[in-house]
């Protein structure tokens, strides 16, 4: 029913990012190829870079080559209350890698509700809205969010597990329907539109609910408040021409996000499918200034590796062969996850380490984190967030371009995630999702780049 008349993306995950515009941005895709050995890392996003690129999300498909992307930190129970947790969330941008230190990191805005212990991921007038991840993957297991999606039309909500070859399992709140929930899976970032169903559920915006996704190896639950509201089993997704099957199956991120799937700098079918365009004078702009989705808390609890993993140490996962992307091509290994400074890579994890003190990377990232602080207590401060004065809280965690400009390693991957900004448009089956980004002027001196995830976007051409 829909047919060619649209290109229907996968996307995987929100990125917003305030940068300095910039020209030089090298992408990665199946079609373009992979990254130069200087901007060795594929981010989620499809653009070349060090730094965070190399960390959550890094694709080692269209990497420079499969030691680029650092290993991937491991599956850990836990449990997390999201009450008074903005303070202790570090942005994506300045996050090295250690898990040990940060179980969350962010993107866009934050701010903490005290009213109801929880998390806000706020979307002030014509920003992108925000995302959270989980520094650590899941291969199987069970995660559940008590959480509030956001409402009104164009504005979509996600809570997915994103892998970094674009494996994803998805639960999607578009704001126009809050009486229904749209799941989704993708392998590999292959589009099908027949893959999303949906499920009936009470307001979804005035009400918490518990949604889980129970990830077997052999099948998906997704489960709401308890109630199993729809199985995917692997053995019905065999492709017999590639001989594999397309089901969700390497290592995930968790990412709660919000972002406006219905801007009007957005193709028509992305706007379409997010209930129409949003309105960026709504009561919620006025007050308490932005557009939120509330959230509680989630759980995590990891199940084990498929038999017949290759394990060497326990502390991270990561991919062994540069020609299968499936999870009999993903071993565990003892190798560090952490990076040294923002210019590091895969290749060299420890070059920050070694000079610390000295090298001018590890001192500006250490500048960025400060700032970064300072915005996200600024967050947790704000008890009035969303119900009275909340200019400070529309602050809280964002990304500024001081805080980028004040790092080199910081400026040099904006700038590639800057010049992303010129816009994808071609469904693929391979890496074409979540790689889509859109342009955005919000003045002379900045951009703001979107990448979409956890949702389908049919696009018009
Ligand atoms: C990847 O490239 C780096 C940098 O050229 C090199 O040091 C490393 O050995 C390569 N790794 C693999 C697996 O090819
Ligand atoms: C949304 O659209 C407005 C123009 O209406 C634009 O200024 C803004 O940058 C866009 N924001 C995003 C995140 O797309
Ligand atoms: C997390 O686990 C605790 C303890 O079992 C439970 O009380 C809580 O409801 C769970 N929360 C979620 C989001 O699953
Ligand atoms: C919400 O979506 C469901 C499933 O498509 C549909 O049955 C229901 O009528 C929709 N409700 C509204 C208010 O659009
Ligand atoms: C989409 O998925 C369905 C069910 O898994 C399958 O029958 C169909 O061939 C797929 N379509 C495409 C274009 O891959
Ligand atoms: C799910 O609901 C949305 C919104 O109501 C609708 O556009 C879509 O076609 C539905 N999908 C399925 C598979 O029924
Ligand atoms: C797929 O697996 C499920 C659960 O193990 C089983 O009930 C079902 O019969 C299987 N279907 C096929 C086509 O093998
Ligand atoms: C099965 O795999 C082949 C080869 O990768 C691909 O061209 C085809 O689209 C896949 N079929 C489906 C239904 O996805
Ligand atoms: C296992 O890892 C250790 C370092 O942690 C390494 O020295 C050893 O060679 C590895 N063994 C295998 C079989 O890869
Ligand atoms: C992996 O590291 C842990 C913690 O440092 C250590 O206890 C374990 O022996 C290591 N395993 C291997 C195979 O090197
Ligand atoms: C990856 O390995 C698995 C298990 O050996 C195999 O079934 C699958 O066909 C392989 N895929 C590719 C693309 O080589
Ligand atoms: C790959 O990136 C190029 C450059 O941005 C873009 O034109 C192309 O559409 C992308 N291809 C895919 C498959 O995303």
């Amino acid at each position: 029913m829909i047919g060619s008349k649209y290109l229907i993306f996968s996307v995987a995950s929100l990125l917003v990012a305030l940068v300095k515009a910039s020209d030089d941005v090298v992408n990665c895709n199946a079609t373009t190829g992979a990254c130069p050995d200087d901007k060795p890392c594929c981010s989620q996003y499809g653009v070349c870079g060090s730094g965070s690129y190399c960390l959550g999300g890094c694709n080692p498909q269209f990497s420079y080559n499969m030691s680029a992307c650092m290993p991937m930190p491991i599956c850990k129970n836990s449990q997390t209350i999201f009450d008074g947790y903005s303070g202790k969330m570090m942005n994506q941008y300045e996050y090295l890698g250690d898990a040990e230190k940060n179980d969350w990191i962010y993107e866009g805005s934050i701010a903490d509700y005290d009213d109801e212990n929880a998390l806000l991921l706020t979307m002030p007038k014509n920003s992108a809205g925000a995302v959270i991840s989980s520094t650590r993957y899941m291969w199987y297991g069970k995660v559940g969010a008590r959480m509030k999606s956001s409402h009104r039309q164009g504005v979509v909500t996600a809570f997915i597990m994103f892998s970094s070859v674009q494996d994803e399992i998805d639960y999607e709140f578009v704001g126009d329907n809050l009486t229904n929930v749209q799941t989704n899976y993708y392998f590999e970032g292959t589009l099908n539109w027949t893959h999303s169903t949906n499920v009936s559920v009470s307001d979804t915006y005035e009400n918490y609910h518990l949604y889980e996704v129970d990830w077997h190896e052999d099948h998906v639950d997704w489960v709401v408040n308890g109630e199993i509201s729809r199985t995917l089993n692997k053995n019905e997704t065999y492709n017999a021409t590639s001989g594999e099957y397309m089901f969700p199956q390497t290592p995930a991120r968790v990412q709660i996000s919000l972002w406006p799937g219905g801007n009007s700098t957005n193709p028509i079918g992305t706007r379409s499918w997010a209930g129409g365009d949003i309105d960026w004078d709504a009561p919620d702009i006025e007050d308490p200034g932005y557009y939120y989705a509330v959230l509680e808390s989630v759980n995590i609890t990891c199940y084990d590796p498929p038999s017949g993993t290759s394990k060497n140490g326990s502390r991270a996962y990561k991919y062994t062969n540069s020609k299968n992307f499936t999870q009999a091509g993903v071993a565990i290994t003892n190798d560090t996850t952490v990076m040294g400074s923002l210019s590091d890579s895969g290749f060299n994890p420890e070059n920050g380490k070694s000079s610390s003190s000295s090298s001018s990377s590890s001192s500006s990232s250490k500048a960025s984190s400060s700032s970064s602080k300072t915005s996200s207590s600024s967050g947790s401060k704000s008890s009035s967030t969303k119900s009275g004065s909340s200019k400070s809280s529309s602050n809280a965690g964002t990304t500024t371009a001081s805080s980028a400009t004040s790092a080199s390693g910081f400026v040099q991957n904006m700038k590639s995630s800057s010049a992303s900004a010129s816009g994808s448009s071609t469904a693929t089956s391979t890496g074409g999702a979540g790689s889509f980004s859109n342009p955005i002027g919000t003045n002379g001196l900045m951009h703001v780049v979107v990448a979409f995830a956890g949702a389908a976007l049919a696009l018009a051409y």
